[in-house]
């Protein structure tokens, strides 16, 4: 895969090389994201960064990449407060604003969205999710982590197996993760969802097309025994057609601590991709679970920045001048390490 200049649109544009390759320049990305150097390498450079739906993390960890890279960051973040309000199309927003910029991260509510737009830019764009199609940057944030988690334990993401629970329907997460597991070998995934939201055939087919063996279940405790890594996922409440609809999954599968502890060896990592929604209805992922060391979620969420920052090296071509631009940081930085 060429990076250069390209769009990043679908994990199915990554082969077994590039995921590893981008997991490479994200290692070298640490020094800058733990702030022991700084580096001016895209000064001068501006990021659009279009979210045309909520957002905490892919948002501002896209634009602290791009920053930690000495770029500049612009930002718009709801369709009314764009011209696409007024009727403008895709095709002429993408036109304009990559008039404006050197890089564009696009978010949108429309499934296939961002590669239209893509089509009309005349600069990289990244997809940041598009409705519950893709979320590649996430996908590649959860894979990095996995492999880090694993790693830890001295074995290899090739014969692991992943439970994913909860909305496996609309998660576009979910679906780009399903894809990048598939250039590993032999993952055995225990899917647990309500029947209405499980995962989209395609992508069980494209997961036993790679040979993996999948299961489904119903019920949280049978389907997350014997696993190596728990993926829990929110209700994607915002893909129903109504509230009502929506709250009949609510709080279906709570994972906590009491049901990790009867259920899962003691070093079975947890992961979401999150935000967890906290609500006392839903309580997915219980704060309870917040001090047990295998819950990965805010390694997932520091991870983001390193690869968000790869890829931004990746396809603007200055992996190997981000270091011939540094220097080191002088300000506080000891408090950036937390425990878990
Ligand atoms: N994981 C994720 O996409 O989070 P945000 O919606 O906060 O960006």
């Amino acid at each position: 895969m060429d990076f250069t200049g390209n769009h990043i649109i679908s994990v199915s544009q990554f082969d077994r090389p590039a995921a590893d390759r981008v997991f490479e320049v994200a290692d070298g990305m640490q020094p800058y994201a733990m702030r022991k150097r700084i580096t001016r390498v895209l000064q001068g450079a501006i990021l659009s960064n279009m979210f045309f739906e909520p957002s905490t993390r892919t948002r501002v960890s896209f634009g602290s990449a791009f920053n930690l890279l000495g770029g500049e960051v612009r930002e718009t973040t709801e369709v009314k407060a764009s011209s696409l309000a007024k009727g403008e199309s895709l095709y002429d927003t993408a036109r304009v604003l990559s008039g404006y910029s050197d890089v564009i991260v696009m978010r949108h509510p429309e499934a296939g969205s961002v590669a239209e737009f893509a089509k009309a830019s005349r600069v990289p764009v990244i997809n940041g999710g598009d409705g519950d199609n893709e979320h590649p940057s996430q996908a590649l944030l959860d894979l990095y982590t996995m492999r880090m988690e694993i790693a830890a334990q001295g074995r290899s993401l090739d014969g692991m197996s992943i439970a994913l629970i909860g909305d496996l329907r609309f998660g576009r997460a979910v679906h780009s993760l399903c894809r990048l597991l598939c250039l590993y070998s032999n993952i055995r995934l225990h899917l647990i969802s309500p029947p209405e939201l499980s995962l989209p055939d395609e992508e069980l087919d494209v997961l036993r097309t790679a040979g993996h063996k999948v299961e489904s279940f119903q019920d949280l405790s049978a389907g997350i025994q014997d696993v190596d890594i728990l993926y829990v996922t929110r209700t994607q409440e915002e893909r129903f057609p109504s509230q009502q609809q929506a709250d009949r999954y609510r709080g279906l599968f709570r994972l906590n601590q009491s049901i990790y502890t009867q259920n899962c060896a003691p070093n079975t990592v947890i992961m979401h991709p999150l935000p967890r929604d906290s609500r006392a209805q839903a309580q997915e992922l219980d704060e309870d679970l917040n001090q047990n060391p295998n819950l990965a979620i805010f390694r997932q969420t520091d991870n983001g920045v390193l690869i968000r920052m790869a890829l931004f090296a990746l396809v603007l071509d200055i992996v190997e001048d981000i270091d011939n631009h540094s220097r080191p940081v002088t300000w506080f930085t000891a408090k950036r390490h937390l425990p878990v």
